[in-house]
């Protein structure tokens, strides 16, 4: 008779040999696979991340009682796997999923693997559905698709953070489930994060996964890869759509970088070890919008990257831009100029392009950016020329309108109709002649005045997401009104 070993439930002891700080190095561990979880005494866990002659390489992830030679360690020969299920909305968690939050024990529907494959491209499909973000400039210009990758850079206080938090906040409602990861941001960075889903009841459908700077460096490490395989339960076994958000990249890659010192492998470039650009595609890979045959889910990834004095072409943005399907690029010399969200849009990106759009939006957007890139070297040329032409002045003008409708509030997402709505007011010239100061009054007065007038206008373009002649029809005559009750 066969003698049947289930090599998942083979326990292997060995001991503790040395320790140096978030290293451990262990002895008599001789089956032991890369990436395994491993429980050192009784209340600290770690992960393998290497071997050399003599020891095991364990990375503490979670202490829990000092440390000493000689304690014992425990593994099975499993990879590492962090519990998910839908008890996990809602609530705050660590780099180990394990609630953080005085909420109690969360009920675990499975468990998966934290370095979980990526769909295969059989497994995909092209993205053709827009993720709404609620940020102007990105959703009129910039579009992200269902299941795109796309990165938010820029420097220090550009409002990198707001353009992810508004893109979770926008999401009430739309049946997607959203995860804000938090690597190695202060605590009080995170505070300010968790407020404005408080306020904007944001938690019915998010979690937050996070290792802040005060978390050992390992959880800082694995925190991505755990969140992502949270929105993973959702995109594959509830078929949903997931929207996610890594804030920041650099900052995990500050942490592989010292624990991969810390391991003595060589450093390469900026002293970052030689698989940085590995760590990080092997997380954003799993990224993508799903066939029918595998549910229809998605996953969209948001990653955020701090540059140094708008540095892009550094080691770890361009590594990531490289990987990502477009960028949003905030810029500090807009921030301080008062045009907020301090979005560049020449030097922002979205490789999926405009197919995602709804049609009604993308018929108006096409020379949008044209105009605004226009109307910017225009106002500069007229800043040292003194007596404009009429044409001149009535150019600055409205150039003056379009850059007031793309400004918008931090945590104030806006629904997809009310930009298309507004886009229209101002290519069929009903915003001409507005000051600067008013065009944000006017705009919301007029969204409110068409809604009370003709809902069923609205509802018919949210519905069929095109703009019809009927509904084209209807919109002028109410902005006509509109306008004359207005003067
Ligand atoms: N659209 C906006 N309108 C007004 N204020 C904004 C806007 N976007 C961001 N801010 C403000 O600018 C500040 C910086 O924003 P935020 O924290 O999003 O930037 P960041 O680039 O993530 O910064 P950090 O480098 O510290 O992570 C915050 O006080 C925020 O409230
Ligand atoms: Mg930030």
């Amino acid at each position: 008779m066969a003698l049947k070993i289930n090599l998942l439930k083979l326990k292997e002891y060995g001991r503790v040999a040395e320790i140096r700080q978030d290293v451990v190095n262990v002895t008599g561990l001789t089956n032991c696979m890369y990436g395994q979880l491993v429980k050192i005494g009784e209340a600290s866990k770690g992960t393998i991340v290497g071997f050399d002659a003599d020891y095991v390489l364990v990375l503490l992830v979670k202490q829990g009682a000092p440390i000493k030679p000689g304690d014992a360690v425990t593994t099975t020969m499993d990879d590492f796997r962090v519990p998910v299920g839908d008890g996990f909305v809602g609530r705050r968690l660590n780099a180990l999923a394990e609630p953080v939050d005085n909420g109690g024990p969360i009920r675990e529907d499975a468990t998966l693997p934290i370095f979980g494959k990526a769909p295969s491209v059989l497994e995909r499909v092209p993205l053709e559905e827009v993720m709404a973000t609620g940020t102007k400039i990105v959703d009129m210009m910039k579009p992200v698709g269902k299941g795109q990758r796309m990165l938010i850079i820029g420097d220090r206080m550009t409002g990198k953070t707001t353009v992810g938090v508004d893109a979770i906040v926008n999401q009430r409602g739309k049946h997607v489930i959203c995860i804000y990861c938090c690597i190695g941001k202060a605590e009080a960075a995170l505070a300010k994060v968790t407020e404005v889903f408080d306020q904007t009841h944001a938690w019915d459908y998010t979690m937050v996964v996070a290792a802040t700077a005060s978390d050992p460096m390992g959880q800082q490490y694995l925190v991505p890869y755990v969140a992502t395989s949270l929105g993973e339960y959702f995109m594959y076994t509830k078929q949903r759509d997931v929207l996610m958000v890594f804030d920041d990249f650099t900052k995990h890659a500050w942490a592989y970088r010292q624990i991969s010192l810390l391991l003595e492998r060589a450093p390469g470039r900026d002293a970052y070890p030689g698989d940085i650009f590995y760590i990080h595609s092997q997380l954003v890979e799993r990224a993508g919008k799903l066939n029918q045959a595998r549910g229809g889910g998605s996953m969209t990834h948001l990653p955020i990257v701090e540059t140094q004095q708008g540095d892009v072409a550094g080691y770890i943005p361009s590594n990531i831009i490289s990987m990502t399907d477009g960028q949003i690029y905030m810029s500090t010399p807009l921030f301080s100029e008062g045009f907020k969200p301090a979005i560049d849009m020449g030097l922002s990106v979205s490789r999926i392009g405009n197919k995602v759009q709804w049609p009604a939006m993308r018929k108006m957007t096409g020379m949008l950016q044209l105009e605004f890139v226009r109307y910017k070297e225009l106002e500069k040329l007229t800043r040292i020329k003194a007596g404009m032409s009429a044409d001149v002045e009535k150019r600055l003008k409205r150039g003056r309108v379009v850059e007031e409708l793309l400004k918008q509030d931090a945590n104030h997402p806006i629904d997809m109709e009310d930009q298309v709505l507004t886009l229209f007011a101002f290519q069929n010239k009903f915003l001409e002649g507005v000051e600067p100061v008013d065009v944000k009054p006017t705009i919301e007065r007029m969204l409110k005045y068409i809604k009370t007038q003709r809902a069923d206008l609205v509802d018919a373009l949210i519905k069929t997401q095109r703009m019809t002649d009927e509904i084209k029809e209807g919109l002028n005559e109410q902005l006509t009104r509109f306008r004359d009750t207005a003067v």
